[in-house]
């Protein structure tokens, strides 16, 4: 059970009012994109009475220019602020941090203020931000505060944040034309992984020397860390190999690690001086938005990415009916609206081509399509798809002909075991909607997602490139 009672308020002023009313009951918690909180649940963290689904909110999804400072809203998605121009020209760092969260299903949902609020060291974002000298501003009906970064990260998971708060506006000043910057992060692989380090470096320069540095690194530290010497080894300096070895060997003043499951302390220092060496390297040579695509895989099919709003408020006890737009068809899901809407689609619904893979968010086989994005069915409560509209796989066939991308899959065998297929199948199809003619690589993007333990990815690339065809 995901919780007692899930309320969908139509108006920020109503998400609040249910904070207020809720957070004095005590066990209350929002949710947006639930990629955080659906699996804490599901590794056993205390289950809240109450979630207040913020995610259908209007207007709350947008990155504005005003005042000389870019905001962005509560409900920004990493997808979203990847093709967000503003982000594009004025905050590099940040959209190459949102680009390295997870999937494209997971950056369909995760929001940026759901990466800060939840406040692990090792959090893309938070660096990236923070060298951009980023601001949050909290609302409750108590009124409105902002917090500088330092005010706001306490600890490991802790913010100053009061459990009555909700972050409305995340916002920091265009920066100069003289600044540029860079994100890199080393996880285990390349789709789905955790930083074992992550560093945000910006740098503004008075011509060729460094005017003002800013540096800072995840999961070193119980929370993101400033490098200051190493800020100050730069400052007043032109960026020559020597200037960067010495900047980068004392980042180790900075940074406390700890050895865990993915690496060991002692690795995790040697990374982090050579993540600033490269970092450093590549602003000195020019060469941070080196190979980037222009125009990356979304998994968003014909849509922009953003989710229409509710269409009514509603407060869905546990074990109520979720009524959603199901394959085409207006459907009522009985005693859903306590479930992940995996469960709800294949114990309800019937609809067994959804698969259960991981239950957190790992291995694409529950992929599904919310409003026209691809998400993860296993980390989406049943209850935010009420009033929404769902695909599934068994939804993409339109008399009795396949879709080509099953088509392709099948003549191309694709497929061996067929576990993953179904997610393969969406998320590749959500491709074709995206750009009918993808490339090998825009294939790769697609499913970076998705998980196969049998059939070798050859074959599967093979498939959708020829579907395109
Ligand atoms: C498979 C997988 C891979 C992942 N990979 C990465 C990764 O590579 N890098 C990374 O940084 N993260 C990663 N994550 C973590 C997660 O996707 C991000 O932290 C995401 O940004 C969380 O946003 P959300 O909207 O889903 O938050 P939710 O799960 O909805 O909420 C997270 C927390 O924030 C609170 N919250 C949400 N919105 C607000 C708000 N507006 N105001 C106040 N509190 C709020 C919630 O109450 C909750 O405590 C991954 C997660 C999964 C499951
Ligand atoms: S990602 Fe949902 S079951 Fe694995
Ligand atoms: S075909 Fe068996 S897991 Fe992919």
């Amino acid at each position: 059970m995901i919780s007692s009672y899930y309320i969908i308020p139509e108006s920020l002023d109503e998400a609040l009012d249910a904070l207020a009313a809720h957070a004095a009951l005590g066990s209350t918690r929002l949710i947006a994109g639930g990629t955080d909180v659906l699996v804490e649940l599901d590794q056993g963290a205390p289950r809240p009475r109450t979630l207040v689904d913020i995610s259908r909110l209007p207007g709350l999804d947008q990155v504005t220019l005003q005042d000389d400072r870019i905001h962005i809203g509560p409900l920004v998605t990493h997808n979203q602020a990847v093709a967000s121009p503003l982000i594009r020209d004025h905050a590099w760092p940040l959209l190459r941090a949102c680009w390295e969260v997870g999937s494209p299903q997971i950056r369909n949902r995760g929001t940026l203020a759901g990466n800060l609020a939840t406040a692990s060291p090792a959090n893309d974002t938070i660096p990236a931000l923070w060298v951009l000298d980023a601001q949050v501003t909290l609302a409750s009906v108590r009124g409105r505060r902002t917090l500088s970064f330092p005010e706001f990260f306490l600890g490991v998971r802790r913010t100053a944040r009061a459990e009555d708060e909700m972050i409305v506006d995340i916002h920091f000043p265009v920066p100069p034309p003289t600044a540029r910057g860079t994100f890199i992060k080393v996880g285990l692989r390349r789709a789905q992984a955790i930083s074992l380090v992550n560093i945000a470096v910006w740098l503004d320069f008075a011509g060729e020397r460094v005017r003002e540095a800013r540096i800072a690194l995840g999961s070193v530290a119980p929370t993101i860390v400033r490098a200051p010497a190493a800020e100050a080894a730069l400052v007043g300096h032109l960026l020559t190999p020597e200037r960067i070895e010495q900047a980068a060997a004392r980042v180790q003043e900075a940074i406390q690690p700890i050895d865990d499951i993915r690496a060991s302390a002692a690795y995790r220092r040697h990374l982090a001086e050579v993540i600033t060496r490269r970092a450093l390297e590549q602003l000195a040579q020019g060469r941070e938005r080196e190979g980037w695509v222009e125009d990356p895989v979304m998994l968003w099919g014909h849509t922009d990415g953003h989710y229409p709003p509710a269409p009514q408020p509603q407060t869905l006890p546990a074990h109520s009916p979720v009524t959603l737009r199901l394959n085409g068809d207006l459907i009522t899901l009985p005693d859903a609206s306590h479930l992940t809407l995996l469960d709800a689609l294949r114990e309800r619904g019937f609809l067994t081509g959804v698969k259960e893979g991981c239950g957190e968010g790992e291995c694409g086989a529950c992929t599904v399509w919310l409003d026209g994005i691809s998400v993860l069915a296993c980390l989406t409560p049943a209850a935010r798809a009420h009033g929404a509209e769902v695909v599934t796989v068994e939804g993409l066939a339109h008399d009795y002909r396949l879709h080509p991308v099953q088509e392709a899959f099948a003549q191309d065998g694709a497929v061996q075991c067929g576990y993953c297929t179904p997610g393969f199948i969406m998320s590749s199809a959500s491709l074709l909607a995206e750009r009918p003619h993808p490339t090998a690589e825009e294939a790769m993007q697609a499913v970076a997602g998705n998980l196969c333990r049998c059939t070798g990815y050859t074959q599967i690339i093979e498939a959708i490139v020829e579907a395109g065809q």
